[in-house]
């Protein structure tokens, strides 16, 4: 049975390896990438565990959005492993995330998403999110993105 759980330190080597299955090299964080954005201190990391293998995770995080004031939340990454895809596991994830953040004061999420990342984008829109707008170039210098958002 598979459970979420907050992340913990020694699950670092264990993300890395999940988010460079569901990444190309490139778009894939790098270690320091992945420290930073699970070291900040408003990050939400959560895992999904199964039989003490790691199937997914997400981090999560917030910043004031210009002018007011507001907590923006804001979607890092959000992997589940193939294998284990098509079960509500990444649903269960983004659920429990968007929770978190609205408890921190967010009343919006917001996320990028390659635009050839189809299987993301529908699951995304599945979930409330909108286009907001295109992010040009922003993956690899090459593939532009989608800013999508939803209102929590
Ligand atoms: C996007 C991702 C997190 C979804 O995780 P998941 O555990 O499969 O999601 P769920 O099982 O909760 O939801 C599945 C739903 O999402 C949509 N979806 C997921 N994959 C899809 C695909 N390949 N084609 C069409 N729709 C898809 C469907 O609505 C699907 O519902 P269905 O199975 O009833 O048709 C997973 O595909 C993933 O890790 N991808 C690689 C990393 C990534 O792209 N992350 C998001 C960008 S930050």
């Amino acid at each position: 049975m598979t459970k979420l759980r907050a992340y913990r330190e020694q699950d670092f080597k264990k993300l890395l390896a999940v988010d460079l299955i569901c990444f190309v090299p490139g778009i894939a964080y790098t270690e320091e990438e992945l420290r930073h954005f699970l070291g900040r201190p408003t990050a939400i990391a959560l895992v999904a565990e199964n039989a003490r293998t790691i199937a997914g995770f997400v981090i999560a995080d917030r910043f004031r959005s210009r002018g007011a004031g507001q907590w923006m939340g804001h979607i890092i990454t959000l992997d589940v492993l193939p294998e284990a895809r098509r079960h509500g596991l990444g649903a269960s994830l983004l659920t429990q995330a968007e929770e978190q953040l609205k408890a921190a004061g967010c009343d919006h999420v917001a996320l990028e998403v390659a635009e050839d990342n189809t299987a993301a984008i529908a699951f995304y829109k599945k979930h409330g999110y909108t286009t907001l707008k295109r992010l040009p170039r922003y993956y690899l210098d090459s593939l532009d993105a989608l800013l999508m958002s939803k209102r929590l």
